[in-house]
């Protein structure tokens, strides 16, 4: 396993916009005995109830989601740039409840704090769940989202996350 050492939140100069949308993160959650792992390109970092969050928004199909409900916490995982992206699109195109997906590409959990990360990354942020808010239809203002976004009635979830630990490697 890598060493990985706190970084204080106030030296985390990465773009959020460039991070989620171009580098993209793995979203980890479980525990010791099983955890899970998809990739993510929406979401966004902020403050909120005096609080250092994060935001993730986690469709109502995905695996992952069964182990942030049940255990209230999760991991994003950033990796260097020349990391093969090939993986990350495997694991944002397979589901965990069909296959062992850390075993295919050959990635490694790794726990801060009891809370899973992937080993090979060089950025993680860990997070206890503060709250998670369906997206309804009914909540959006506008009519072109639910038409783009979610026509198939696989909704988000989002998740606002207080921001326990940041680690760099
Ligand atoms: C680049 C990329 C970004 C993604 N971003 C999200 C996201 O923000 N939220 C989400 O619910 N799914 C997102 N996905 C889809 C999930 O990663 C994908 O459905 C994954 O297979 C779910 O795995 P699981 O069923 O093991 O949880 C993304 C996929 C890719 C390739």
């Amino acid at each position: 396993m890598h060493t990985f050492q706190p970084c204080p939140i106030d030296v985390f100069e990465e773009n959020p916009f460039t991070l989620l949308s171009h580098d993209w993160g793995v979203l980890t959650a479980g525990n010791h005995e099983k955890a899970n792992s998809m990739t993510i390109s929406w979401g966004g970092f902020g403050v909120l109830w005096n609080k250092n969050v994060c935001y993730i928004f986690v469709r109502d199909t995905r695996y992952t989601k069964e182990f942030i409900d049940s255990y209230g916490t999760f991991s994003l995982t950033f990796f260097q740039k020349d990391f093969n992206r090939s993986i990350l699109m495997y694991l944002g195109s397979v589901s965990g409840a069909r296959e062992d997906k850390m075993k295919m590409t050959h990635l490694h959990i790794n726990y801060a704090d009891d809370i899973p990360f992937i080993d090979e990354g060089n950025l993680v942020i860990t997070c206890k769940a503060l709250s998670a808010v369906r997206i309804t239809p009914e909540s959006l203002i506008d009519p072109k989202i639910e038409a783009e976004h979610y026509k198939d009635g696989n909704l988000h979830t989002m998740y606002v996350g207080e921001i326990l630990q940041v680690l760099a490697r």
